[in-house]
């Protein structure tokens, strides 16, 4: 009896206390979603889910040093075009061009990279575990495997979308023409601020871009043959050696030279030389907050900080969970049921 009543008091004491936290504080259940992503999502159902994908994606950068940027461009527009929902995967169908044919997706690769685990995880724990989280985290495992350790946390519980729309990608998707204005609004549109912005540029630390996407900054800036006055005078005649000519859509140059397979924070270094690619890369230093922000990042383990960080919001954007979407059985193609 007394225990009884003891148990009762207990109880009403923290259901109150409860309550009263509850009340006094911020809301935290307006931001808390019950079916948000959280680490290690698959430890009950698929336990060597994370595993699989670090083995898998390892084996084809050993083969394939390229294969960390090709990735990490395929989950930055993922992320950007529907949120992080492997919508870029999908192949078209009879009736609706899918992302994959937009003129900013044509050069992504790495998609069978994606497949192949999809399949080994299939025959594992069938439809488990989602394209998009397979996605985000091969693509940690690729760029940090120069490392041996991860480079940023991939919480898991993405869900798979069923649209994939080419008509979506041009108005999401931010050009490699951009100025400061536009690419701070199209990165605010997702969430992300001007120190994400910085950041995550500096994933051009790796990988290459083709002649055409900077071309005219070497041959017809303003359409007097000139070349573009923000970009650095020896980089452009080294540039304009490397390209056939001003419609050169096949050549591809480095966009951190010497130093384009290493993931670190020298993009930095050359951006701040007026030796960035783009004028989106070279726009970073038009901005009084973002060019403060560049020299900041020289220093290499801000860099890596702030780039974790970053990489965390951009693999949350717009994320489905809980019932939302599905989890695709293969990743090219939505399930027919
Ligand atoms: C700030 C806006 C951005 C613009 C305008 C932009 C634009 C571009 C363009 C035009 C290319 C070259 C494509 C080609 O010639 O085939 C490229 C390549 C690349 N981008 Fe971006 N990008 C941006 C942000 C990002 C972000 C946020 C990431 C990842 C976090 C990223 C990662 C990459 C990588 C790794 C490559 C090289 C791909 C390869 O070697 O195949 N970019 N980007
Ligand atoms: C940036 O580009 C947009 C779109 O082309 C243009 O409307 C705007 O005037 C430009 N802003 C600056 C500061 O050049
Ligand atoms: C340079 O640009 C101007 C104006 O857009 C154009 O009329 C001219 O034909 C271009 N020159 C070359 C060599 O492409």
């Amino acid at each position: 009896m007394t225990t009884k009543l003891l148990n009762l008091v207990l109880i009403l004491a923290i259901c109150s206390t409860f309550v009263i936290c509850n009340a006094g504080g911020p809301k935290k259940q307006n931001f808390y979603k019950k079916n948000d992503v959280r680490d290690n999502y698959y430890a009950e159902h698929c336990p060597r889910a994370e595993e699989v994908v670090q083995s898998i994606t390892e084996k084809h950068v050993l083969s394939n040093p390229s294969l960390p940027a090709k990735l990490i461009r395929v989950l930055f527009h993922d992320c950007f075009v529907r949120g992080c929902d492997g919508s870029v995967l999908l192949d078209s169908t009879p009736n609706f061009q899918s992302e994959k044919e937009a003129i900013p997706n044509r050069g992504l690769s790495g998609f069978d990279v994606i497949n192949e685990i999809k399949a080994t995880l299939e025959n594992e724990c069938p439809e488990i575990v989602s394209c998009a989280d397979i996605l985000t985290l091969a693509t940690r495992d690729a760029v940090s495997f120069q490392y041996g350790r991860p480079l940023w946390k991939v919480p898991t519980g993405r869900r798979d979308g069923t649209i994939s729309l080419a008509s979506e990608v041009l108005g999401n998707i931010p050009s490699p023409f951009s100025n400061f204005t536009v690419l701070k609004n199209d990165f605010e549109r997702k969430g992300l601020s001007i120190a994400d912005l910085v950041a995550l540029s500096g994933a051009h630390t790796i990988g290459v871009g083709h002649c055409n996407l900077f071309s005219r900054r070497l041959f017809n800036f303003t359409g007097n043959n000139d070349q573009d006055p923000s970009l650095n005078p020896k980089y452009a005649n080294f540039l304009r050696s490397q390209c056939e000519g001003p419609n050169d859509r096949t050549t591809t140059v480095e966009m951190d030279p010497g130093s384009s397979l290493s993931f670190d924070n020298h993009y930095f270094q050359i951006l701040r030389e007026d030796k960035g690619l783009f004028v989106s890369d070279a726009t970073l230093l038009t901005n009084k907050k973002a060019r403060k922000f560049t020299k900041k990042l020289l220093n290499p383990k801000k860099f890596f900080d702030e780039f974790a960080k970053s990489m965390e919001k951009m693999g949350v954007i717009e994320v489905l969970t809980g019932t939302q979407g599905e989890i695709r059985k293969q990743c090219n193609f939505v399930n027919n049921n």
